[in-house]
């Protein structure tokens, strides 16, 4: 569904009072910036694409630049579990689709759509804070939806290289994925960042 007029943005507050409360969850003391976000899109080809899938969208930072690459007829939904992020997200894209759940349930959640594959994942998670085996279960649902050729893209803090999670996360991107690849940083970001694109 088209959006209709700019979604108005939240104040980042609300994004770092939910940080303090929930902060292995959330990940990030403060929304995307649009640089970030275009970063996440940059160079992923959705022309013929027939489903995309959008994990953690948290307030909406990267949503607004993914919907617009969407062609027409394209399934799209997003998966949050965080009660507060869901609730600004659903005032900012209404109309748009939102499960309040964990993105291990993603498979289950495409068959509830009517999507057999997904093209492509784009991923806002706090990958760097999750344990291994949540970060296992994650990449093994998602590669369960994703089709051969999908495109996964995520991101991560410049910060987050240097912690153990975020390094085993990164080293096991490609026991996943055919083809990974790291963007330059995106510096207007808090804290700096950088987006991971991979090829299922
Ligand atoms: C770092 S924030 C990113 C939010 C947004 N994409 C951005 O870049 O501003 C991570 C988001 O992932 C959500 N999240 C964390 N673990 C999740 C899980 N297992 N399933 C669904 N959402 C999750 C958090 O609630 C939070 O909104």
């Amino acid at each position: 569904m088209p959006q209709l007029a700019a979604p108005k943005k939240p104040s980042p507050y609300r994004f770092l009072r939910e940080f303090i409360q929930n902060p292995f969850v959330i990940g990030a003391v403060a929304p995307s910036s649009e640089r970030l976000a275009h970063k996440m899109v940059e160079g992923i080809d959705l022309s013929n694409a027939k489903a995309v899938c959008e994990f953690g969208p948290g307030t909406g930072a990267f949503t607004g630049a993914i919907l617009k690459r969407l062609p027409p007829g394209c399934k799209y939904f997003a998966i949050e579990l965080n009660p507060t992020m869901a609730r600004i997200w659903r005032e900012r894209y209404p109309g748009r689709r939102l499960y309040r759940r964990n993105v291990k349930a993603v498979a289950k959640l495409c068959a509830r759509e009517g999507i057999t594959h997904l093209d492509a994942i784009f991923s806002g998670l706090p990958w760097a804070s999750f344990p291994d085996e949540l970060q296992t279960q994650t990449l093994d649902a998602m590669t369960q939806v994703l089709r051969p050729g999908g495109r996964f893209v995520t991101f991560g803090y410049r910060v987050g290289t240097i912690l153990p999670k975020g390094r085993r996360f990164y080293r096991r991107l490609p026991q996943y994925f055919s083809h990974v690849e790291r963007s330059s940083y995106v510096w207007r970001n808090l804290p700096p960042a950088f987006v991971v694109r991979c090829t299922r």
